[in-house]
């Protein structure tokens, strides 16, 4: 696959802020790969590899270890579900598993779920820094506070967009 040529524009742009360590750009590619392509693919993996003169498996340790990486597509939207302990209590689950019934999402929680109309991806998440308004959502990057409510179920699925 030929790469497009801002992509190749923006990674040059990234390496040369780190002269001292071609390595330190790692973080900064993979995001923006993801950015560019919507997940980090083999492809992503072996090429900035490649570009910073690491083997491979430097940069798919990184793209395993931390959770804002994908490693597969995604719906076209996203929604996290905090899981962690004020949300866990609040009924996370159940907002998980009512997400999941009205989209069609299916899996075992987890990891991310896709419908099968490939609109939502679905995926339990940590804590999303607002325990106060438990159970919190995210879809895209708009923050959903007490999303167990009927309306806020709604707006959970981008319903009213
Ligand atoms: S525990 Fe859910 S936002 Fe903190």
């Amino acid at each position: 696959m030929k790469l497009p040529a801002d992509f190749t524009a923006r990674a040059d742009e990234i390496i040369a802020r780190y002269p001292a360590s071609a390595r330190s750009a790692t973080l900064p590619l993979l995001h923006l790969w993801q950015e560019t392509f919507g997940f980090v693919s083999g492809q992503g993996v072996e090429w900035i590899g490649a570009r910073l003169g690491l083997e491979p498996i430097r940069i798919l340790e990184l793209v395993t270890f931390y959770p804002m990486f994908r490693q597969a597509p995604i719906g076209r939207r996203h929604i996290r579900v905090c899981r962690t302990l004020s949300c866990a209590l609040a009924g996370a689950r159940d907002l998980y598993a009512e997400l999941c019934r009205r989209t069609g999402a299916a899996g075992d929680a987890h990891g991310p779920v896709t419908s099968p109309d490939g609109e939502y991806t679905i995926e339990f998440v940590e804590c999303l820094a607002s325990c106060g308004t438990a159970p919190v959502a995210m879809i895209g990057d708009r923050l959903i506070e007490s999303a167990n409510t009927p309306d806020n179920i709604e707006a959970c699925l981008g319903k009213g967009d």
